[in-house]
């Protein structure tokens, strides 16, 4: 069976990073290869999650200058949506390309765009952010390193603040990435934090496709 469209990109660069061992690597060269006009990134849509809109609509989210970490920004769609919303954002990524496009894409944004590993975040930012938004990253990260994702999730939430998780949970597509996450993949974001909602959601678009939208929320 062939691959349709932009996914034949990432599901070639990805086996191909897999088989050299480097789990990570591809998502660089998928960003540069774009860039080049070679390849073509799927999630490079010029609005935010869906998810994430109707999370933010439907709670009446208002950042007021509060602390935003988004993981995996990509070219800075969500982080570009919440900074809209009155959060200080933080927005990182592993890919340099990604962070650089992204700051040429916004030059007048509030948004600090910072290239980073989450597996390694800068010690200064645990515990530091109001709104942590984890929004299809781990998906496109294989074990070993997805149980490692996610732990390292949770310790960058504030006191008081609020992760949310949104993630694929069934897909069509024969082969990764996106490999779906388990409902025990989405509780163990939450570890040491209280769940408020984990939704299993349907996409409007494509009945074959589920999606996890978790909200949790850390002490005070
Ligand atoms: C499927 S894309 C989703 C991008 C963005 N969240 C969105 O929805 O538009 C996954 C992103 O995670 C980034 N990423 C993968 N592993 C990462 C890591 N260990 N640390 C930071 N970013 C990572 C990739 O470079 C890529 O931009």
């Amino acid at each position: 069976m062939t691959t349709p469209g932009p996914r034949r990109d990432v599901v070639r660069l990805a086996a191909e990073s897999l088989a050299a061992g480097d789990a990570t690597g591809w998502f660089e060269r998928l960003y540069a290869q774009a860039g080049a006009g070679a390849a073509e990134v799927p999630w490079d849509v010029p609005q935010p999650s869906r998810y994430l809109a109707e999370w933010a609509r439907r709670g009446a989210v208002a950042g007021g200058g509060r602390r935003a970490l988004v993981v995996g920004c990509g070219l800075g769609r969500d982080a570009e949506f919440l900074a809209g919303l009155g959060f200080a954002v933080t927005a990182f990524d592993i890919s340099g390309t990604a962070v650089r496009t992204a700051r040429q894409r916004h030059p007048d944004s509030p948004v600090g765009y910072v290239v980073a590993d989450l597996l390694e975040p800068p010690a200064s930012w645990r515990h530091g952010f109001d709104l942590v938004v984890e929004s299809n990253n781990v998906q496109a990260l294989p074990e070993p390193l997805r149980g490692r994702a996610i732990a390292a999730v949770a310790p960058l939430v504030a006191p008081g603040g609020t992760l949310l998780v949104i993630a694929a949970a069934a897909t069509p597509e024969p082969e990764g990435p996106p490999w779906p996450l388990s409902r025990r993949e989405i509780d163990a974001f939450g570890a040491g934090l209280t769940p408020v909602s984990v939704e299993h959601l349907g996409d409007p678009d494509d009945p074959r496709v589920a999606r996890w939208r978790a909200e949790f929320r850390a002490a005070p």
